[in-house]
C-alpha cells in the first residue's frame, strides 16, 4: 500500500509510477483526513510507502500525524519517497524519527512554492520529471526486495533548515488570511475540490480560508482563472499543475 499527500500533483504521479511498477496500490492521505476513504486493513500487508513534498525541508505535519496514527506489525518494509524542488534537508531523518523507515528516496520535481521562488521554466520542469522518471524503476526495484537504501539529498546546512528554519515556518510561516482573490471568481469550486485539507468553502460563490492550510499552494495554482493569490507576491508569479505542463507537452 502507497500512501500520497499531495497539493499540486507532484508526489500522487510519483505514487503511482511507484505503484505501477510495484503493482501496488495508491490511497490519498487527504481522502482519509477529510472522510471520503476509511483507513484501509494493513494487518496483511507486507510493505508500506508514503509520498509526500518537502515543506520547508519536512514533510507536511499532517503526513507525519497520520504516518504515526498507523498500527503496523512489526514485519512490514517502512519506505518514503518525498518529492522536492531541490533538497530535503534532513527532512526524511526527522520523519523517520517519528516513523521508522527502512528505506527513503528524495526525489526532484518542479518547484511549487511560488510565495518565495518564482516557477521553473517549463524545460527545467520537464527535465526534472525526466530524471526522475528515469530513476523510478530502480526505486521500485529497491521496494521489491525491501532493500535498506537511503539515497536522500539533503543540500547545505540541511540540520539549520530542517530543525530551526522548518520550526519558523510552522510558527508564524503559514498565514491563510493572506489568501483573497482578485479579479471575477465564477464560482467553479475548483479551488474547493483541489484543498487536501478541506480549508475551503464557498460562501455566496466565493471561496473563504479556514485556518487548516498546510501551505500546499493548491488553491493558488488549480484557480483557472488565475486568480487566487497569497498576499500580493504571488500576483507577479506563474502557476504550475503537472497534469497541464504534461498535457501541454503533447
Ligand atoms: C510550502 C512549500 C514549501 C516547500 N519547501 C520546499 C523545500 O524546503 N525544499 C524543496 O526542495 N522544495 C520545497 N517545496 C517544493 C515542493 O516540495 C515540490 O514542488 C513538490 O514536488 C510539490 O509536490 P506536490 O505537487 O505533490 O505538492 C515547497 C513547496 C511548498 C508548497
Amino acid at each position: 500500500m502507497i500512501f500520497y499527500f499531495t497539493g499540486n500533483g507532484n508526489s500522487r504521479w510519483v505514487a503511482e509510477k511507484i505503484a505501477e511498477y510495484i503493482h501496488d496500490k495508491v490511497v490519498n492521505i487527504a481522502d482519509i483526513i477529510k472522510g471520503d476513504e476509511s483507513i484501509p486493513d494493513l494487518s496483511q500487508e507486507s510493505r508500506i510507502g508514503f509520498v509526500f513534498p518537502i515543506h520547508s525541508w519536512y514533510a507536511p505535519r499532517i503526513v507525519v500525524d497520520f504516518a504515526t496514527s498507523l498500527q503496523l506489525n512489526s514485519q512490514i518494509y517502512r519506505y518514503a519517497i518525498c518529492t522536492c524542488g531541490d533538497d530535503a534537508g534532513k527532512g526524511m531523518q526527522r520523519f523517520s524519527a517519528h516513523f521508522r523507515l527502512d528505506a527513503a528516496w528524495s526525489v526532484v520535481m518542479p518547484n511549487t512554492y511560488i510565495p518565495m521562488f518564482e516557477l521553473d521554466s517549463p524545460d527545467k520542469a520537464l527535465s526534472k520529471i525526466r530524471k526522475t522518471e528515469e530513476r523510478i524503476p530502480r526505486i521500485a526495484d529497491a521496494i521489491c526486495k525491501r532493500a535498506r537504501v537511503w539515497e536522500v539529498r539533503e543540500g547545505a546546512c540541511p540540520r539549520l533548515k530542517t530543525y530551526a528554519i522548518n520550526f519558523l515556518f510552522v510558527k508564524s510561516g503559514i498565514h491563510p488570511e493572506r489568501f483573497h482573490i482578485e479579479g471575477d471568481c465564477v464560482s467553479c469550486g475548483a479551488c474547493v475540490k483541489v484543498c487536501p485539507v478541506g480549508n475551503i468553502d464557498l460562501k455566496e460563490g466565493l471561496p473563504v480560508w479556514s485556518d487548516v492550510c498546510t501551505h500546499c499552494m493548491g488553491c493558488v495554482h488549480t484557480c483557472p482563472q488565475h486568480i487566487i493569490q497569497y498576499g500580493k507576491v504571488t500576483r507577479k508569479r506563474g502557476r504550475y499543475r503537472l497534469a497541464d505542463l504534461l498535457q501541454n507537452k503533447k
